[in-house]
C-alpha cells in the first residue's frame, strides 16, 4: 500500500485523466440499486480530489458522464444529474479553501438548465483559484470533441481567415474543449475494462495509461498513490531510444 511519503515530489504528473467506472458492478456486488454505487462514487471522487492538491497535481480530469452515456435509463441519468448538483454544492466551500479552479469539458448545453446553473456558479466563483484545475468531463465524446473541431475548422477555410496548409497539431488541439489544458500524463480506468470509452481520444497520443480491477466506489487515497508510484517508474519515451531519453550519446 502506497504512502504519502513514498511519492517522488519531483516528477507528479502535472495532467491526471480518470475514467471513473464500476460504479453499477460496485451497486450489484452488494445487491444494492446502481444509484447507490453512484452515491459511493462521489465519496471516492472527494477524496480524489483531495490528495491530488495534497501531492500538487496540476490539472485533474474526471470522465463523469460521456456523450454515450444519454442512453442509460432515464431514472439513473436524472440520478446522475441530481447527485452531480449536489455534489458542486456541497464542495464548493472545499474548491475555495484549497484553490481549486472548476472546469467542464463537453457538450454542456445537453445537460438540464439547473445543473448548468449550479456549474457555472461554481465556475464563476472559483474563477480566480489557481492552485489545481478540476475539470469535470459531462457529456463528454472525444469523437464529437473532434468532429466539432474540423467543422469550425472548415469554417474558418471557407471564409478565408485560414489557409488549409496553414492547419497543424497545435491550431487542431486550440479548437478542442481542452484547448486550455495540457495533454494528461496519465490516465487511469478504474473497474479493469481495457478501454478508452471515448474519452480525449487526441489528446492521450503520449499518456501513460493505468488500469486496476478496483471498482471507482473502492478507489481511494491509498489505491490513487499505487498509481501515482507506478506512474513514477514509468519511462516515457516519446518515440526516441532509452538512451537518448537517458541522455546516454549512441
Ligand atoms: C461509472 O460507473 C459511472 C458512469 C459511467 C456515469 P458505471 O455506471 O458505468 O458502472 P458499471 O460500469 O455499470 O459497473
Ligand atoms: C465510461 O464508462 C464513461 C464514464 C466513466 C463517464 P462507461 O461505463 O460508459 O463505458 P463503457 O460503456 O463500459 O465502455
Ligand atoms: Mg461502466
Amino acid at each position: 500500500m502506497a504512502d504519502i511519503k513514498d511519492i517522488d515530489p519531483q516528477n507528479i504528473p502535472r495532467h491526471v485523466a480518470i475514467i471513473m467506472d464500476g460504479n453499477g458492478r460496485w451497486a450489484r456486488k452488494k445487491a444494492l440499486n446502481r444509484i447507490r454505487g453512484h452515491e459511493e462514487g462521489a465519496r471516492s471522487v472527494k477524496e480524489i480530489v483531495t490528495t491530488s492538491r495534497e501531492i500538487g497535481i496540476s490539472y485533474l480530469t474526471l470522465y463523469a458522464f460521456s456523450e454515450e452515456n444519454w442512453g442509460r435509463p432515464r431514472t439513473e441519468i436524472q440520478a446522475l444529474m441530481r447527485l452531480l448538483k449536489r455534489y458542486l454544492k456541497q464542495e464548493l466551500s472545499e474548491m475555495l479553501d484549497n484553490g481549486i479552479r472548476l472546469n467542464t469539458i463537453g457538450f454542456i448545453n445537453k445537460l438540464p438548465n439547473d445543473v448548468r446553473k449550479t456549474l457555472s456558479d461554481v465556475m464563476d466563483k472559483t474563477s480566480r483559484n489557481s492552485d489545481m484545475v478540476l475539470t469535470l468531463a459531462l457529456s463528454y465524446g472525444g469523437r464529437q470533441e473532434l468532429t466539432d473541431a474540423v467543422k469550425r475548422i472548415a469554417k474558418r477555410v471557407e471564409s478565408g481567415d485560414l489557409k488549409a496548409e496553414e492547419i497543424t497539431e497545435d491550431i487542431i488541439s486550440g479548437f478542442l474543449h481542452t484547448y486550455d489544458m495540457p495533454d494528461p500524463d496519465l490516465l487511469i480506468r478504474t473497474s479493469g475494462e481495457f478501454r478508452i470509452s471515448n474519452f480525449l481520444l487526441w489528446q492521450i497520443a503520449y499518456t501513460e495509461i493505468y488500469i486496476t480491477p478496483t471498482l471507482w466506489p473502492d478507489f481511494r487515497k491509498s489505491e490513487f498513490l499505487d498509481a501515482i508510484l507506478e506512474y513514477q517508474k514509468r519511462e516515457r519515451r516519446f518515440g526516441l531510444t532509452g538512451e537518448q531519453v537517458k541522455g546516454v550519446q549512441k
